[in-house]
């Protein structure tokens, strides 16, 4: 971690293991996002100019935290279960980081559940939006109450990452996101696939 706040664009440059090592010493493997997300995250956490919305919380969130204590750009955080945005905020307060972690719940919406956002507390106009939660599984609908829910705070613009593309069920997801916003997206990275969704300037 010490290397990653040192120099967070090192760990974009082929052959270097931090990556590796972070995801091994969060220990929560099962759960956490892969080197290739959590690079490409990373990477347009640096150059981003807008806040960032993070669905979901856990190693992306110190590493983007590390980038927008940098950047000064805002960075919101949903998470559904109070022991874990606690746990996630306490690694941030190790670290000098800061992250606007929103505990919310997630609501039934009829189709789909999603986080009962308060969204008049937000950043509106999010420029990057890094969607893995909640649980694709367990959830009713999946991700897919990101965009009903919050289409009015995505600036035109937004670049959304929508991790676990192998599954067919974020696959469809996409496909609904990217016509209801006028989006186009692709299916990066082999071995553990991720949407790169670019929202255009009108929708
Ligand atoms: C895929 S995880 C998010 C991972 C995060 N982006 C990262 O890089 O570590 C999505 C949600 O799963 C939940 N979660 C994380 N670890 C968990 C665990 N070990 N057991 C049960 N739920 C977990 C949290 O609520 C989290 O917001």
């Amino acid at each position: 971690m010490a290397r990653f706040l040192d120099n967070p664009e090192a760990c974009l440059q082929a052959g270097n293991s931090t990556l590796t090592e972070l995801i091994y010493g969060w220990g929560n493997e099962a759960w956490s996002a892969r080197e290739e997300f959590l690079a490409c995250c990373i990477n347009y956490a640096l150059t981003v100019k807008g806040p960032i919305l993070e669905c979901g919380s856990g190693l992306s969130t110190l590493l983007i935290a590390a980038i927008t204590k940098q950047t000064n750009q805002p960075h919101w955080v949903l998470e559904h279960k109070p022991n874990w945005a606690s746990r996630v905020q306490s690694y941030l307060d190790d670290y000098g980081l800061h992250a606007h972690i929103t505990p919310c719940a997630l609501k039934d919406y009829g189709e789909f559940c999603w986080y009962d956002v308060p969204l008049n507390e937000l950043a509106r106009q999010f420029s990057l939006i890094v969607c893995d939660g909640p649980p694709s599984r367990t959830t009713k609908g999946g991700r897919y109450g990101l965009i009903p829910i919050m289409k009015e705070w995505i600036a035109p613009g937004c670049v959304i990452l929508l991790d676990d593309a192998y599954r067919r069920e974020e696959r469809e997801i996409a496909e609904r996101w990217a016509s209801e916003l006028n989006a186009t997206y692709t299916i990066e990275c082999k071995d553990k696939p991720y949407i790169l969704m670019s929202v255009t300037s009108q929708y």
